[in-house]
């Protein structure tokens, strides 16, 4: 009789075992199955104004998406405010709520692999952006991928925009007809990957291009357009007469150098160019304060950068939705803008 007893308890808890293991297979595979999904995103600095942009357009995809698949998103988007710290903490809690993937835009893109160590252990996927890990740490697992631009090619179309100016008329640019074009150069945060590589080739691409260049002076303005703005009217005091191109690293620290030349009340047409394309630039372009600038698709980087989040999100091939390089990289495309 108790040897029955034994068999059925047996037989009972083999039952509760497969139909768990079945169970938690039938979990696995539920990518069609999941209603919702949960991402995380943190900002290196959330007044950055292409940062901005880019903040709301992936907002704007998260709720396209809604629409489009009947899964519900919840998006959680904090600003680190410039703080390596706040946002390892930010992503420590991302990972604690049990999220289901993590954008990260890095304050400092060499402290990388704190995090990628964390999202690791708990097998959350990340997607970088804007920002870009070192490539050691890129390749530490599949789970990790990097959306940005090109720099070389904002550079090179930024150049290119002058180079032509040249060409059509060389005056536009040599404005006091001494056979070279005079110009400064404000530079975005020297840590970032875009500052060095869209100067080196923007005024490359000028020599290249056969424009007689001498440079004034430059300056590092952190993208900023106060710095920048503090920069170009110190610059305008020590060389009034000679400077007659900016070339900026992105829009508003050319935003920046419009304003000190506004308040200077020059009446030279000094050319400004800039980097982004972002609403303040389009502004800045159509009021004719900037003379060119380079856009990216911020829609298509916001749409990749959550692409790449849902499909992890659920399980998906990643892949086969969007189309990377090296498996992990995505560049977005960009184009040039004149005001004329
Ligand atoms: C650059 C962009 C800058 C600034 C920076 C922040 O790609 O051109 O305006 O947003 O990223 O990392």
């Amino acid at each position: 009789m108790k040897k029955r007893y034994y068999v059925l308890a047996a037989v009972i808890l083999l039952v509760i075992v497969f139909w768990g293991i079945a169970g938690q297979r039938r979990g696995e595979g539920s990518a069609e199955e999941k209603k919702s999904i949960r991402i995380g995103v943190t900002l290196y600095r959330g007044d950055d104004s292409f940062i901005n942009t880019i903040r709301g357009k992936i907002e704007e995809q998260a709720k396209e998406y809604e629409k489009e698949t009947g899964i519900k998103v919840v998006m959680d988007i904090v600003d680190a405010k410039g703080n390596q710290n706040t946002q390892n903490s930010q992503v420590d809690r991302f990972i604690s709520l049990g999220y289901d993937a993590i954008c990260v835009n890095m304050v400092d893109r060499s402290m990388a692999s704190n995090i990628i160590s964390k999202a690791m252990d708990a097998g959350k996927p990340v997607v970088f952006f804007n920002r870009e890990p070192v490539e050691e740490d890129m390749r530490r697992w599949e789970k990790l991928y990097y959306v940005g631009e090109d720099a070389k090619e904002s550079a090179v179309l930024q150049g290119n925009i002058l180079v032509e100016a040249y060409q059509k008329d060389p005056s536009s640019l040599d404005l006091n007809g001494d056979g070279k074009v005079s110009y400064v150069l404000l530079e975005g945060e020297n840590s970032h990957q875009d500052s060095l590589i869209r100067t080196e080739w923007s005024i490359q691409t000028l020599k290249d291009g056969g424009v007689p260049l001498e440079k004034i002076t430059g300056g590092i303005a952190n993208w900023e357009r106060s710095q920048a703005s503090a920069w170009m009217e110190q610059w305008l005091a020590e060389y009034p007469e000679e400077i007659e191109v900016v070339i900026c690293n992105n829009d508003d620290m050319a935003l920046g150098a419009a304003d000190a030349l506004e308040r200077e009340g020059l009446d030279r047409p000094v050319k400004i160019v800039g980097i982004d394309g972002t609403p303040q630039g389009l502004e800045g372009l159509k009021n004719g304060k900037i003379f060119g600038t380079v856009q990216c698709d911020s829609r298509e980087y916001a749409n990749v950068i959550f692409q790449i989040a849902a499909a992890e999100a659920l399980g998906q091939e990643v892949g086969e939705l969007v189309k990377l390089e090296r498996e992990k990289y995505y560049e977005c495309s960009q184009k040039t803008l004149t005001a004329q």
